[in-house]
C-alpha cells in the first residue's frame, strides 16, 4: 500500500452523487437555517462567561473582546460559508477538507469535530444544569445535595470549601437527564426539532432583548470608566485587564461564538442549499455578534466589573438594580434557550458520523442506518446521547469548555487552509458563494485561530495531543482499511 492513499483526494463528483442520493428531508429554509446557527451560537458563553471575561480581564472593555472574537470568527465563518455553496453536504469541515486536502487530514478534522459538538454540547448541559439548580433555589428548593447536581471533582471541591468530607459518589444528574431530553427530540426527526428549535430560539433572542432593552435604563456610565482598566499582575503572576486582558477575554469569549458552522452541517437537509448555507452562515454570526456587543455595554454599565457575579452574570445584574422578577424572567431563559444550543450540536454531531460513515471511514451500519419513519440517523442518534450524558455527568465544566475551544480552534484554521488550497487546485470550480480578498482572509483565519490555540493551557495541549493520538490509531486500524476509496482505485 502507498504512503500516497493517506492523502487521497475524495472527488468533487462524488461530492454531487452523495447529495443527490441523500436520504435525508428536505426541508429547512433560510430562515430556519440562520434560526439553527443562532440556536447554536446564542448559550453558555453569553450568559456565563461573560462574568469571568469581564471581572478578571477586560473590564468595561468585555464588549472589545467580543468584536476581537467575533472578527475572527468571521474570516472562519466567510471561508465556510464558500465551502458549503460548492459542496452542499452535511459533514462540515470533515467533508470540505476530504475534498481538498486529503482523507488523513478529513478523518483528524473529524475526529477534531467531536471535541466542538459533542463536547460542546456537554459543556452547554453542565451550564444548563447550574442554571436549573438555580431557577429549582428560585422556586423554593434548596438543599439539593451537592453529590447530586455536581460531577465528581466539582462536588469535592465545594465539600472541601464546606469543610465537609469528601463524597464517595457523585453525578451531575441534570446535565445527564437534559442530554437525554435533547437526543429524544432528535430521534424523532428533523422538521420536528426545527420547530422545536424555532420556539425556543425566539424566547432566547427575546430574552437578549429585553437584557438589552430594559437593562439600558439602568446603567451609570460612571461604571465604564476606565474603559479599559489599567494592567495589573496578581500574585500568582497572572496579568488582569489592559489591553492583554481583554486580548485574553476574546479567547474567553471566543466560546460563546462556536456554533455557527453548525449551520453547514445541515446541507443535505436544506431547500436550496448553495445560496441558503452561506447567507444563514453570515446571518447568525453578525446578529450574535450585535447581541454580544450590546449585552456587554449594558452588563458593564449596569454592574461595575469587580462586582460583577461569575456564576449567573446577567441575571445577577437585574438582581443588583432591584429587579428580581426580571431575574427569575432571565433565569428562565436561559434554561430554555440552552437547550437548543444542546438540540443543534448533537444534531450536527450525528450528520458528520453519518458523512464519515458513508464514506467508509466509520462503520456504516451503525453511523449511517436512517429510520424507516422518523427518516434521522437513529442508531448514531442515541449512541452519542449515551456517551454525551455520561461525559456530561461526570466532567467539570472548564476541562469541558477547554477541550472544546481547542478541537473548534483547529477545524477552524484547517478549512480557512483547505479554501485556500482548493482556489489554486480548482479555480475554474462554480463557486455560488466566493470569499473575496481570499489570499489576506485565509491566512488571517488561520494565525487568528492558531493564535488562540496558543493560548490555551499545557494540560489542555496534553489532552488534544492523546485525544489526537487515539484518533490516528483508529484511523489506521480501521478507517483507512474501510475507506470507499479503497475500491475506486
Ligand atoms: N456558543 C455556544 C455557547 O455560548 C457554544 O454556549
Amino acid at each position: 500500500m502507498s504512503f500516497n492513499k493517506y492523502f487521497r483526494i475524495k472527488p468533487i463528483s462524488a461530492y454531487h452523487s452523495d447529495i443527490k442520493s441523500s436520504e435525508l428531508n428536505r426541508s429547512l429554509g433560510k430562515w430556519e437555517l440562520t434560526a439553527i446557527g443562532v440556536g447554536a451560537v446564542i448559550g453558555g458563553g453569553i450568559f456565563v462567561l461573560t462574568g469571568v471575561a469581564a471581572n478578571l480581564y477586560a473590564g468595561p472593555a468585555l464588549a472589545l473582546s467580543f468584536i476581537l472574537a467575533g472578527i475572527g470568527c468571521l474570516f472562519a465563518a466567510l471561508c465556510y460559508a464558500e465551502f458549503a455553496s460548492i459542496l452542499p453536504v452535511s459533514g462540515s469541515a470533515y467533508a470540505y477538507s476530504y475534498g481538498t486536502m486529503g482523507e488523513l487530514f478529513a478523518w483528524f478534522i473529524g475526529w477534531n469535530l467531536i471535541l466542538e459538538y459533542m463536547m460542546g454540547a456537554t459543556t452547554v448541559a453542565v451550564s444548563w444544569s447550574k442554571y436549573f439548580v438555580k431557577l429549582l433555589h428560585l422556586a423554593g428548593v434548596s438543599n439539593i445535595p451537592l453529590w447530586l447536581v455536581n460531577d465528581p471533582f466539582t462536588a469535592n471541591e465545594e465539600a472541601a470549601k464546606l469543610g465537609l468530607a469528601p463524597f464517595p459518589f457523585a453525578i451531575n444528574l441534570p446535565a445527564g437527564l437534559i442530554v437525554w431530553l435533547v437526543t429524544w427530540i432528535l430521534y424523532r426527526g428533523i422538521k420536528e426539532s426545527a420547530k422545536v428549535n424555532n420556539t425556543i430560539v425566539a424566547l432566547k433572542v427575546a430574552a437578549v432583548l429585553f437584557v438589552i432593552g430594559v437593562g439600558v435604563f439602568y446603567i451609570d456610565p460612571s461604571n465604564w470608566h476606565p474603559f479599559i482598566p489599567e494592567r495589573v499582575t496578581d500574585a500568582a503572576g497572572g496579568h488582569h485587564y489592559g489591553w492583554s486582558g481583554v486580548l485574553t477575554a476574546a479567547g474567553i469569549v471566543f466560546f460563546a461564538f462556536i456554533g455557527f458552522d453548525a449551520v453547514s452541517t445541515q446541507s443535505q437537509e436544506a431547500i436550496n442549499p448553495t445560496k441558503h448555507i452561506p447567507f444563514a452562515i453570515i446571518a447568525s454570526l453578525i446578529i450574535c455578534t450585535s447581541l454580544y456587543i450590546l449585552v456587554s455595554m449594558v452588563l458593564t454599565g449596569m454592574v461595575n466589573y469587580k462586582k460583577i457575579d461569575l456564576g449567573a452574570p446577567v441575571a445577577s445584574a437585574f438582581d443588583a438594580a432591584g429587579l428580581s422578577w426580571a431575574s427569575l424572567l432571565i433565569t428562565i431563559a436561559a434554561v430554555i434557550g440552552l437547550i437548543s444550543v444542546m438540540l443543534v450540536m448533537l444534531l450536527s454531531q450525528t450528520r458528520i458520523f453519518f458523512n464519515m460513515a458513508k464514506d467508509g471511514l466509520l462503520p456504516p451500519k451503525l453511523f449511517a442506518a436512517i429510520h424507516p419513519i422518523h427518516k434521522t440517523p437513529w442508531k448514531s442518534t442515541l449512541l452519542l446521547g449515551a456517551v454525551a450524558s455520561v461525559v456530561a455527568a461526570v466532567t467539570p465544566i472548564e476541562k469541558a469548555t477547554k477541550m472544546t475551544s481547542i478541537g473548534t480552534l483547529f477545524a477552524f484554521a484547517m478549512i480557512c487552509g483547505a479554501v485556500l488550497i482548493l482556489r489554486r487546485k480548482e479555480p475554474g470550480l462554480y463557486r455560488p458563494y466566493k470569499v473575496k480578498n481570499i489570499q489576506l482572509v485565509a491566512p488571517l483565519g488561520i494565525a487568528f485561530n492558531l493564535l488562540l490555540m496558543c493560548s490555551l493551557d499545557t494540560a489542555t495541549w496534553i489532552r488534544f495531543v492523546v485525544w489526537s493520538f487515539i484518533g490516528l490509531l483508529l484511523y489506521f486500524m480501521y478507517s483507512a482499511r474501510h475507506s470507499n476509496l479503497n475500491n475506486n482505485q
